[in-house]
């Protein structure tokens, strides 16, 4: 049967998920809230924001959504999936509850350890004091979370105490990232490559995406501030199939049993950040949503319709289900804004995405992109520039190429994405 679908969010995840969705036999019409200047080429813009959970409730009721996804993980922790159930729509996503898994690193770590899933030792502070004489006692380096969802920006390593002190100050004492820095966490500091887990998850089951590898830092070899995330490639050669299936049995599967045993049942997509240390992989964090860049790079392999698998996740019937990947590599490299993740300009003219959607099997998607009567920038990232091959080499080859052609005044992008993955035995 035909569904109308309607998005959340607005970032290059929403572009890529639109742009599958539309593939889809059975899609009617399909919405995204609020938007960007790529996902209107492909669907219709909805102004209403992320955040704006009735709006988004009379919206789905008013234009009969058969499913809505969520993209962001802020509605997720304002409860958008619990609204729209008790309205009886079907929506794509974990309840407020199960969300909080990502938006309380604290209940995280606290289940991470009742449900033994390896992760770096850690302690929960509510006060200023008592955190500043534990990183004291501890020594650096370590790492200090603010607990809450802080825009990517709550998390510090520190590699020296100074800088450990600098943390606890701003999240505690400054609240630089207000209430979500009321908790904060603080751990062992974990030494080796990150990888990033996806599970699609029905309430019952779960079913592993192919492993994807992030790259954070602003700058090449990984220098610099972190970001939402610079750029991803999919699958990571040196993950196997058998230690992605360990990864399923010791970390995602306890998660999920722990989330249903406390009541929390999860739906949606899981999404485990591992760090892979010298005594085996430990978790970093969860997400509640598919990541960004990610997914840019994900739906490009996805070969089965994204509508049946997020249907089948809904209805609990994912069991049911086959899920097929084409062969080969995606890379996804991201065009950010002069100055980002710091201050930068917006509403500068971009050229150059025709072109470089022309070059052999690439695609562009927009993040921070408005379209009036020109293409302009309007966030940090801008564009994910995406292509796929047989080899990883090549598809990386193939988005750099095409990423050369992309032009707007101060615009960054790394030129390493991909490298360590190409370098790392196997
Ligand atoms: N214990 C740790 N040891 C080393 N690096 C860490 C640790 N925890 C987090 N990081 C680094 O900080 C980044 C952000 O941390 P994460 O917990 O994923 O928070 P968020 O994505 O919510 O900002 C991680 O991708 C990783 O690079
Ligand atoms: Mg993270």
């Amino acid at each position: 049967m035909k569904q109308n679908v309607l998005i959340i969010g607005s970032g290059g995840r929403e572009h890529a998920l639109a742009w599958k969705l539309a593939q889809s036999p059975r899609i009617g019409k399909l919405f995204v809230a609020p938007g960007n200047g790529g996902t209107c080429q492909v669907a219709e813009n909805i102004p209403i924001e992320a955040t704006d959970i009735d709006g988004l409730v009379q919206f789905a009721e008013k234009n009969e959504i058969g499913l809505t996804v969520v993209g962001p993980d802020d509605p997720l922790a304002l409860g958008i999936v619990d609204a729209f159930r008790a309205r009886g729509l079907r929506i794509f996503g974990p309840t407020r509850a199960a969300a909080e898994i990502e938006s309380s690193k604290a209940f995280a770590k606290e289940l991470m350890s009742e449900a033994e899933v390896p992760t770096a030792s850690f302690r929960i502070f509510l006060k200023h004091d008592e955190a500043l004489a534990y990183i004291h006692e501890h020594g650096a380096p370590i790492v200090v979370k603010a607990s809450g969802l802080a825009l990517g920006k709550g998390v510090y390593v520190c590699k020296t105490l100074a800088q450990a002190e600098t943390a606890l100050s701003e999240i505690m004492l400054d609240h630089v990232h207000k209430n979500a820095g009321d908790e904060v966490v603080v751990e062992e500091f974990l030494d080796g490559q990150e990888i990033s887990i996806h599970a699609f998850c029905d309430g019952k089951t779960f079913v592993l995406l192919p492993p994807a590898q992030d790259h954070k830092p602003i700058r090449d070899g990984d220098e610099g501030k972190n970001t939402g995330g610079m750029g991803t490639i999919a699958p990571v050669s040196w993950v196997s199939a058998d230690m992605l299936q360990t990864f399923g049995q010791q970390i995602v599967r306890p998660t999920l049993e722990m989330l249903a045993k406390r009541g929390r049942r999860f739906t949606g997509l899981l999404y485990p950040g591992l760090k892979m240390t010298s005594s085996g992989p430990k978790v970093l964090e969860f997400n509640a949503r598919f990541g960004d860049p990610e997914t840019q790079s994900y739906l490009r392999l996805l070969k089965t319709d994204l509508l049946d698998i997020l249907e089948t996740c809904v209805d609990g019937t994912l069991a049911e289900l086959v899920i097929e990947w084409h062969s080969g590599f995606a890379a996804c490299v991201v065009i950010a804004s002069g100055g980002y993740p710091d201050e930068y300009k917006k509403g500068v003219p971009l050229r150059g995405v025709a072109e470089a959607e022309r070059v052999s099997s690439v695609v562009v998607f927009h993040a921070g992109t408005s379209f009036e009567d020109e293409l302009k920038t309007s966030g940090g990232r801008v564009l994910g520039v995406s292509a796929t091959s047989d080899t990883l080499r090549n598809a990386l080859d193939r988005a750099y190429e095409a990423a050369q052609l992309i032009q707007f005044e101060g615009m960054q992008y790394r030129h390493d994405i991909g490298a360590k993955a190409l370098t790392t035995a196997f």
